[in-house]
């Protein structure tokens, strides 16, 4: 087994691929290599700004000095792009979701096993303080037996932020698929596996507009429901509520888990930090204190080289991305069929990391 430092490959350099590569040059356990896009400009600006080579997709899946290639491409291609890099002999890690069905996802797991490498996916937002405090409190008994968590995350929609919007309104993104990743992991995360899911859609506009960027003013279409509101039920018999929505004036991010002794009411999931309050059934609401590392992408990445180092799974793993994909699918359905949907994978809540597990620490 390899002690090197994990030699790492990106392709996709848009728009999160400045965060993961601000994050990852911190920690050492990853080296960065190259990056690649169908847009060279967009792969040699980057690689530029960071001291990577740019490289064509062909020559980075190549290189012998890559061991885990990042696929940041958009979620129409997670699936090529993915089964291409295993087909390199290289890991993968993925932005999520892992693919556009479970099928393809399913596919993309067992070439990963059959060549003995991993396919890992984001997002590894639940690796942050916040949630994992939560999850190590809840696993304490501070608000006793998990029963029920409501998610909500609104806003008008990301055409406001992203220069190219569209694929935010396509099969495998949409508020549940673009969104729904990080709260229904953070589900699974404190309250275990989904076993089916019941919701209803909505979508206020057929069309939109880019608001930024060099495209502003086009307009494109609206290919699935920019809102859902979906029920959720455990393998536990735990209930939870999943507003996710493209349609709403308010930005919100709310995240909470109630049991038999209090509500536990953490900060937004899609971020790694700020401070959580229990508010028990009895007695005053205090506040919690987040434990652990606030680094944000990337983090899931150095736990994938490490675990391929230690051979434990990786805790951001395809297995679980596989059923966050089917609960977020199935929340889709749904809404069409209007009836409940039955889940056919599970996927239990990954370890907890300790207090102290640090990214930038050098481990390998
Ligand atoms: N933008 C965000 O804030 C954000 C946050 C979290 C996760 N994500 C996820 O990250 C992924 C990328 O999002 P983005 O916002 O950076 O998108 P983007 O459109 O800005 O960038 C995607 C890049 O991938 C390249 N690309 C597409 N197909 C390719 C292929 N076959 N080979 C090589 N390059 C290819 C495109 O040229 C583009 O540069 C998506 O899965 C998205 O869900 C984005």
């Amino acid at each position: 087994m390899s002690t090197e430092r994990a030699g790492v490959g990106i392709i996709g350099a848009g728009m999160i691929s400045g965060m993961y590569l601000d994050n990852m040059r911190q920690f050492p356990d990853l080296e960065l290599k190259a990056i690649a896009d169908l847009d060279l400009d967009r792969a040699a600006e980057k690689a530029q700004s960071y001291g990577m080579r740019a490289q064509s997709v062909e020559d980075l899946l190549s290189s012998d000095d890559i061991e885990i290639v990042i696929n940041l491409t958009i979620p129409a291609v997670h699936f090529e792009v993915s089964m291409q890099i295993l087909a390199s002999g290289k890991h993968v890690w993925s932005e999520k979701p892992i693919t556009l069905s479970r099928e393809d996802a399913a596919t993309l797991l067992q070439e990963a096993r059959n060549r003995g490498l991993r396919s890992a996916c984001a997002p590894d937002t639940f690796l942050g303080a916040a949630l994992q405090t939560a999850q190590r409190e809840i696993l304490n008994g501070l608000i006793g037996r998990p029963t029920s968590a409501m998610g909500i995350v609104q806003s008008p929609g990301p055409e406001r932020v992203h220069p190219n919007p569209a694929f935010l309104y396509d099969d495998g993104a949409g508020p549940t698929l673009d969104m729904g990743p990080y709260y229904v992991t953070a589900f699974i995360q404190m309250m275990g596996p989904v076993q089916r899911v019941a919701s209803v859609p909505s979508t206020a506009r057929k069309t939109r507009q880019i608001l930024v960027g060099p495209n502003a003013g086009t307009e494109f279409e609206v290919k699935v429901p920019s809102q859902d509101m979906a029920l959720l039920e455990f393998a536990s018999g735990a209930t939870a509520t999943l507003i996710t929505s493209f349609e709403c004036g308010i930005r919100r991010n709310l995240f909470e888990v109630s049991g038999t002794d209090g509500t536990l009411v953490v900060p937004n999931p899609n971020f790694t930090e700020g401070d959580l309050t229990l508010f028990p059934m009895i007695g005053e609401p205090k506040g919690v204190p987040a434990k652990g590392s606030i680094w944000g992408r990337g983090v899931g990445v150095v736990d994938l080289a490490r675990s391929i180092r230690s051979g434990q799974e990786e805790r951001a793993s395809g297995t679980l991305a596989l059923h966050v994909l089917d609960v977020l699918l199935a929340i889709q359905e749904a809404g069409r069929e209007r009836r409940w949907i039955q889940l056919s994978s599970a996927n239990a809540a990954p370890v907890p990391l300790s207090e102290d597990w640090d990214p930038t620490a050098a481990t390998i």
